[in-house]
């Protein structure tokens, strides 16, 4: 098998869907497809009885055509072309997101379908790629929101929010807990509007060689702060989400690249036939692999980099055996966002896929690459 390959090991996806569900029982897990959307994997959790959370008809008419029901898939980009709404609600595909009063005017001719869930702004403290950029409404625009709800009688099915991708520190679930309940709390008592959805979105971290909390330890505060409201505000949501996209792919994914080159100037520059544009997307922004090569000798310090042209195709540093051309290399945890963001940049193939049922000692990978 030519490199790169990203390999994905089937148990593991298995079990980090039943991982998550032993965690979050009363969750329905909408698999966010974006990490990785390749039809194995989505056999995958189907099998599992997984359901998917989807940001554009493309994704939807890719799961539909995979036979996954419109009943399955919520669609949670807050921001849609009135066509990608028309097209999502002609597939079946019902709950969607929203976080402003702009994209709430296109939903005026589907008030009787759409079941609109408000994009709350929480802080993403301690995610490693956070997603509060530039979506999330912030708690002073809920008024408008609510009040432009209420005099075009749209119904508000529920409040979601995202903690941020990778989130390392499980506080920032508490964070937006508390955040979700003011605007549940405001949405009831002053505009009699009726959320019965709490979608908590994704974040949950992998091991990335960094310490990080346990999805117990996450679910732990989610249900303190659901047992909380169910006691002492006497509310309980009907119908509790979570779109986990890293925590179900991530870790199942090896991909397995090689060494192309090796240049030693102001630093020991080690070329990869992956790279930015290649799988290795997320390392543009701080995000790392534990890896290991075939290479044998004293460590040294490298910087890792791809294939193209493009002085931008930098991944990170590290240190590796002395490397040399032709070496391979894999890094763990790479199963999401890799493959889903990579081009064929200069000429350059991404990444294939293959599936084995078990990768137990990854070193084996290095046997199934030429
Ligand atoms: C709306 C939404 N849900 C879920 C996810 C999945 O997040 P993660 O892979 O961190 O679980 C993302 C990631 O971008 C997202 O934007």
């Amino acid at each position: 098998m030519k490199t790169p390959v990203l390999f994905i090991d089937k148990s593991r996806v298995r079990q980090n869907y039943r991982d998550l569900k032993a965690a979050f029982p009363d969750f329905r897990i909408c698999y966010a497809i974006k990490s990785n959307s390749h039809s194995g994997m989505i056999e995958i959790l189907k099998a599992e009885g997984s359901h998917f959370e989807t940001a554009s008809l493309g994704e939807i008419k890719h799961l539909k055509s995979l036979g996954v029901a419109g009943d399955e898939i919520i669609l949670s980009n807050p921001v849609k072309a009135p066509e990608m709404i028309a097209g999502a609600l002609a597939e079946g595909v019902t709950v969607m997101s929203f976080d402003a009063v702009e994209e709430l005017q296109k939903f005026l001719p589907y008030r009787e379908k759409a079941k609109l869930v408000l994009r709350i702004a929480v802080p993403n403290e301690g995610s490693l790629w956070p997603l509060s950029g530039k979506f999330g409404s912030p708690e002073y625009l809920w008024d408008d929101i609510f009040e432009f709800m209420q005099n075009n009688s749209l119904d508000l099915y529920g409040v979601t929010f995202h903690p941020g991708s990778q989130g390392e520190l499980a506080v920032a679930w508490d964070a937006a807990m508390r955040i979700a309940w003011r605007c549940i709390d405001e949405a009831r008592d002053y505009y009699q509007l009726n959320p019965v959805c709490l979608n908590i979105g994704g974040g949950f971290p992998v091991d990335l060689g960094r310490p990080i909390p346990s999805i117990k330890e996450i679910a732990d505060v989610v249900y303190e702060h659901l047992h909380y409201w169910a006691e002492h505000e006497g509310y309980k949501p009907q119908e509790l989400i979570c779109e986990p996209g890293r925590f179900i792919s991530g870790s199942a994914g090896y991909l397995v690249s090689k060494v192309v080159g090796v240049a030693r100037r102001e630093k020991n520059w080690v070329f990869l036939d992956s790279g930015v544009f290649c799988g290795m997307m997320e390392t543009i922004d701080g995000i790392t692999y534990p890896l290991k090569t075939t290479g044998v000798g004293t460590k040294e310090r490298v910087i890792l980099c791809g294939p193209s042209c493009d002085s931008v195709d930098k991944m990170f540093e590290t240190e590796i055996p002395t490397p040399q051309t032709g070496d391979k290399i894999w890094f763990q945890g790479a199963g999401a966002y890799t493959t889903v963001y990579a081009s064929t940049f200069n000429g350059f193939e991404p990444p294939t896929v293959a599936y084995l049922e078990n990768i137990d000692n990854p070193d084996e990978l290095f046997k199934l690459v030429d």
